[in-house]
């Protein structure tokens, strides 16, 4: 009789232990575990990520503070700086702070949340880039109708799309890892909680789930990019054929969007959709859109581009002027 509670006791404890997780945190592995090092990396990110910030901002405010720059492309550039910024800051904090600790654990909260911020920032970057592509198409293409085609309300409900998109699809990817069984590896090769790497970690069948993650961001990455790729280079074949003297701003344009789309799309490719994962690679990739591309955007934007740096040089003067009147 009492063995047979006791067995009773023994096998309800393992059923509760299969279906709650006993992981309550995850261990970041970092780039580097070499001492030296990380204080190399912490300044290389500290300095990166304050470029970001500023960079950024300064997007967003000489864009809205100049109403020679209310037109679609520069309200399409200032949403991918927020949402730049955004990406940046739902991994980079994190990464530089973990710099100094020896073990860098995250809560399993925690690693959910930025899950679901990446792919949210992410799927939402992706739609911006292809809403900059069209509007570009439509400029350049079909120059006669393009205040038709790009009014007030298409921008704003293309801004309203790329929040929605990068909604369903977070939600979309989070269903999966949000009820996943982990019963005892926690160490994420990362510096922060990568879909693919965390799903690795569950005690169920991960290859359906890898089949899964590249179903969803994989083949969303890989459409999109030649969808991209498709529209700047119809974009490219028709302004060969215009004179020299009007197509030289417009490459210049294109050049900095082509490069953006190149930069964005060639480490998420690498992580969600190649089949063959190499082994800490992707983490490195993983720098580039949390740290490289959120940087490059400012820069590639703004030192291109005649008329932002003519709008920026005039927000500095008049904050000088309104200093000294005050
Ligand atoms: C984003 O785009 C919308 C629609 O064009 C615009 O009204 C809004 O000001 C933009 N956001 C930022 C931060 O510039």
């Amino acid at each position: 009789m009492k063995e047979e509670t006791a067995e009773t006791i023994s096998w309800n404890e393992s059923v509760s232990e299969a279906n709650h997780s006993v992981v309550t945190e995850f261990v970041f592995l970092g780039l580097s575990n070499s001492q030296e090092l990380q204080i190399f990396l912490f300044l290389f990110f500290f300095v990166f990520y304050v470029g970001i910030v500023f960079g950024n901002l300064l997007i967003v405010v000489t864009v809205a503070s100049d109403s020679r720059l209310h037109s679609p492309m520069y309200f399409l550039l200032a949403n991918l700086s927020l949402i730049d910024l955004s990406l940046s800051s739902a991994t980079a904090p994190k990464m530089i702070a973990d710099f100094f600790s020896t073990r860098k654990v995250i809560s399993f909260k925690g690693c959910l949340a930025q899950i679901f911020l990446v792919h949210f920032f992410g799927g939402s970057e992706l739609v911006i880039l292809m809403a900059m592509a069209f509007d570009r198409y439509t400029a350049i293409c079909k120059p006669l109708r393009y205040t038709t085609i790009m009014c007030r309300h298409t921008c704003a409900g293309i801004v309203a799309a790329a929040w929605g998109a990068g909604f369903l699809h977070s939600v979309s990817q989070l269903a999966f890892a949000v009820n996943l069984p982990f019963c005892g590896p926690n160490e994420v090769d990362s510096f922060y909680c990568d879909l693919p790497r965390v799903v690795r970690l569950a005690c169920t069948d991960t290859y359906r789930l890898d089949v899964m993650v590249i179903a969803n961001s994989g083949v969303l990455t890989v459409c999109s990019f030649v969808l991209l790729i498709t529209s700047y280079t119809i974009i490219l074949m028709t302004i060969q054929r215009r004179p020299s003297d009007r197509s030289s701003k417009a490459l210049s344009t294109l050049t900095a969007h082509i490069t953006v789309v190149l930069l964005f799309f060639g480490p998420c490719i690498f992580i969600y959709a190649w089949p063959f994962p190499v082994k800490s690679l992707d983490k490195f990739l993983a720098v580039f859109y949390s740290v490289v591309t959120p940087l490059l955007n400012p820069i590639i934007y703004t030192l291109r581009n005649k008329d932002m740096k003519r709008a920026m040089r005039r927000l500095g003067k008049w904050n000088v002027n309104s200093g000294i009147k005050s």
